[in-house]
């Protein structure tokens, strides 16, 4: 079916870009879009949705965030990661060995998901086989797409949360095997960290992600403490990246969260390698892990978009990811000197950087399936001549869940009516 969505288009085709097309139009024929027209077309015969004044944004891409965390969202901040990871990570991930507060807790973060306009994810569950099934479970039912990852975690875990290598082995290859019923929702393999998964497992990983041309996600040079420690655990390596690429994890879209500490050496070996450095603005602050080096990343061409990562990121919209991304390069401006980022780079990180990751073309490609959202920014300030760009801006800082009035997933309308 061919169809019309008009209002005051707003994309980012490359980073700090926008285009704007006031009462512009997608042309969609089953969901996929055909054309992106300044006008609506004289005479034209397609049924027209016409959101009148306003804003058709990119869909927002949450590239590193914990299903399983979601129930800590918002609490337990008082310590930094690795006594975090200890004291409330791990035993909030415990809980979802039970497969009925998996269902009710994936089924409210998947709602929550939508509801905030985030389409694509790429997500950690727990260790649990029956609850990442439920997770890719709920998160296809209410229209959200992506990649979600069983963890892997087979030393340095918790009595309530760890597993042996070989059911380690066992429950990812379980795993995968019941993964196949999904359509939307993708499998990604996910070594919680260094610290957490012994060389055997680190190897086995590397082996079956080359066998199967899976991608891998894990966690890169986050906190200091951490480092320190993953140089005891792997004398042989100068830098962390070197303990994913000694067993084959660091490969074309390996998604790395944080990226914090990666110097020089390892934002090079990002960029020759394709990874994905995911940077987690609340997450940075909230553990105390430190603000990472995203301008200089962006100079050197290393590939990054956004995450909430919560629950070490107390926010799950990606507008707020996307203010914080802003406010936080405005420390490291203060503190280190780096540019700080621009709303419009901001959006750029957590729409075009991200969809990028699922084959997706520059902002609203020809050619693409729709992932959208609407704003409706009428109540967020006085009516009056205000230009796009600057309704955008307000928008990221401004907007919640009650201003999105449209969401389209993978060319579906998910919210709205
Ligand atoms: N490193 C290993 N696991 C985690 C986690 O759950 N959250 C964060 N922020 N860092 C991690
Ligand atoms: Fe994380």
């Amino acid at each position: 079916m061919k169809e019309i969505i008009r209002g005051n288009i707003i994309d980012a085709p490359a980073l700090g870009e926008l285009r704007c097309l006031p009462g512009g139009c997608l042309v969609l024929e089953d969901g996929v879009i055909r054309e992106v027209l300044e006008t609506l077309p004289e005479g034209a015969e397609l049924p027209v949705t016409d959101y009148g004044d306003c804003l058709i944004l990119q869909s927002f891409a949450d590239m590193h965030l914990h299903g399983p965390q979601y129930p800590l969202l918002g609490t337990c901040m008082d310590v930094p990661l690795l006594e975090w990871l200890n004291r409330y990570a791990f035993p909030t991930e415990s809980r979802f060995a039970d497969p009925d507060y998996a269902r009710e807790v994936y089924a409210m973060l998947a709602a929550e998901l939508v509801a905030n306009g985030t389409t694509r994810v790429v997500m950690f569950s727990s260790l649990h086989t029956e609850g990442t099934w439920l997770l890719m479970e709920a998160l296809e039912r209410a229209g959200v797409t992506g990649y979600v990852g069983k963890v892997n975690m087979d030393r340095n875990g918790s009595p309530v949360l760890q597993e042996t290598t070989e059911q380690s082995k066992r429950e990812t290859l379980r795993w995968l095997e019941g993964c196949g019923r999904f359509s939307r929702i993708r499998p990604i393999l996910t070594p919680r960290f260094t610290p957490s998964c012994t060389d055997e497992l680190m190897a086995w990983l590397g082996e079956l992600a080359g066998e199967r041309g899976l991608y891998v996600q894990s966690h890169l040079s986050e906190n200091t403490n951490e480092l320190a420690w993953v140089s005891q655990l792997h004398p042989d390596c100068q830098r962390y990246w070197e303990t994913y690429a000694k067993y084959g994890l660091w490969k074309d879209h390996t998604v790395m969260a944080h990226c914090v500490y990666s110097d020089g050496t390892e934002r090079r070996a990002m960029r020759d390698a394709n990874v994905l450095a995911v940077h987690c603005p609340d997450s940075n602050t909230n553990v105390c892990s430190g603000i990472a080096p995203v301008r200089r990343m962006l100079e050197e061409g290393v590939w990054v978009a956004l995450g909430s990562d919560i629950a070490g990121g107390d926010h799950l919209p990606m507008l707020e990811v996307m203010s914080s991304a802003v406010r936080t390069s405005k420390v490291r401006y203060m503190t280190a000197g780096d540019a700080p980022l621009s709303a419009a780079e901001a959006y750029y990180l957590g729409t075009t950087a991200g969809h990028r990751y699922f084959g997706a073309g520059d902002g609203f490609a020809v050619g693409d399936r729709l992932h959208a959202v609407v704003v409706d920014d009428s109540t967020l300030g006085p009516k009056g001549e205000m230009e796009l760009p600057l309704r955008l801006e307000r928008a990221i800082y401004r907007a919640k869940r009650e201003q999105i009035t449209a969401v389209y997933s993978d060319g579906r309308k998910i919210k709205g009516r």
